[in-house]
């Protein structure tokens, strides 16, 4: 049994290579801010992925290794529980990183001076992936209505219309918005890009991370027609916080956007897993259930404890209600501050490291993002410190 008080503990991850813990001077000038960026997490993975690589290091050779059928399996298995869709092994790619793959598929499936269509605000490296391949960003701007983003879905399509959009990278569940698409929002989308010849890629990195209230649907998932339409990216990084090891996955039914990927992969001489990451995929895959049970309840308190916190104390901040993923999006709005200003006062005034809100595109500009995948003494300390600072304000 896998008890909450598990993900309780605070572990110092200075000095261990860590980007959110050892880079924070870098990134906010001062080492004292306390780092809620990054979207790794600050607990331990599941106990199981710590013997498989134990286990596997005992033998300390490191050739080359292979995505052999028991990963697969283990990913078949995990896909079709969590998910509820029946994928086939055969349709498996895999890659370092879901980033890595959006890179990939955008050269293999657009051609250069084609249009790709995003919804913003949303994970920055959407836009590289695009630009620095000459190709074009074209943007759907999520809509803010009482509280919750919504898409519309009639600037969707006109965008395409009208840039004779090729693609379309979706963000499911969103980061940083944290909305969990519902099945008719999926199928909207999915239909207008098959009436349109879009190719939909849908990075699905945060769909295990959703809470009690809401399912993520595998936007490939939804009909044979849609799958043929889509690629989907996956990987174990974001649930079991094994982003540091490397290792995702790509599910391509149809056969000759498989191919093409496939060719783009080895063009640039990609192909391979690293061992470990085989190791921790399969091990977190097949043992990993009931500790993403308990997370996600960890993870659910989290998100009550900020809203409840903010909320109660002030007026200047208003937190959005996540469906999904660990990430917060903070409204700021209110505290009338340039963006400058807002990332001045998080970082030198409440010392506190945020992802600024403007870094996902122009729609972000007044929001922060604030990462709550840690013990609840970090979040306590983190809301203290901001709404300290707010009252010196
Ligand atoms: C939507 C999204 N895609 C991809 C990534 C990164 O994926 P990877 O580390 O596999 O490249 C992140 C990390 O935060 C993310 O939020």
């Amino acid at each position: 049994m896998i008890k909450v008080e598990k993900f309780q503990q605070k572990w110092d991850r200075k000095g261990t290579r860590s980007v959110k813990w050892d880079l924070t001077k870098t990134f906010f000038k001062d080492k004292d801010v306390l780092p809620m960026w990054v979207a790794d997490m600050d607990f331990p993975s599941v106990d199981a992925v710590q013997e498989a690589i134990t286990e596997r290091a005992k033998h300390n050779i490191y050739g080359y290794s292979v995505t052999d059928q028991p990963l697969k399996d283990a990913i078949h298995g995990w896909v079709n529980k969590q998910h509820h869709w029946e994928i086939n092994t055969d349709w498996l790619l895999f890659s370092p990183g879901v980033v890595t793959s959006l890179h990939m598929v955008v050269q293999a499936l657009t051609n250069e001076e084609d249009h790709v269509l995003i919804q913003t605000p949303v994970y920055p490296p959407f836009y590289d992936a695009v630009k620095k391949h000459n190709r074009h960003v074209v943007k759907n701007s999520l809509q803010l209505k009482e509280g919750k983003y919504e898409i519309d879905f009639d600037d969707f399509e006109q965008q395409i219309i009208d840039h004779q959009v090729t693609m379309f990278i979706l963000c499911s569940p969103h980061n940083p918005l944290g909305r969990v698409w519902t099945k008719e929002e999926l199928t909207t989308m999915a239909d207008i890009c098959l009436k349109h010849n879009v190719t939909i890629v849908s990075d699905e990195i945060h769909g295990d991370l959703t809470y009690k209230e809401y399912t993520h649907v595998p936007i490939a998932s939804l009909s044979e027609k849609f799958s043929q339409n889509a690629v989907t990216c996956m990987a174990p990084s974001k649930t079991f916080n094994l982003a540091g090891l490397q290792g995702s996955y790509l599910i391509v039914p149809n056969k000759d956007k498989r191919q093409k990927i496939k060719d783009q992969f080895s063009s640039q001489g990609l192909g391979m897993l690293n061992t470990f990451a085989i190791v921790a995929m399969e091990a977190a895959y097949l043992h990993g259930e009931e500790w993403l049970d308990k997370l996600l309840e960890v993870l659910h308190e989290n998100k009550e404890y900020v809203q409840k916190a903010f909320h109660d104390n002030t007026n200047l901040i208003n937190v959005l209600d996540s469906e999904g993923t660990y990430l917060l999006w903070l409204d700021c709005r209110s505290m009338n501050l340039s963006s400058s200003e807002l990332k001045q006062f998080f970082q030198s005034k409440a010392k506190v490291g945020l992802n600024d809100g403007l870094s996902f595109g122009h729609e972000g500009d007044g929001f922060m993002r604030m990462n709550i995948a840690c013990p609840k003494e970090t979040v306590v300390e983190g809301v203290n410190r901001i709404l300290a600072a707010l009252k010196d304000m």
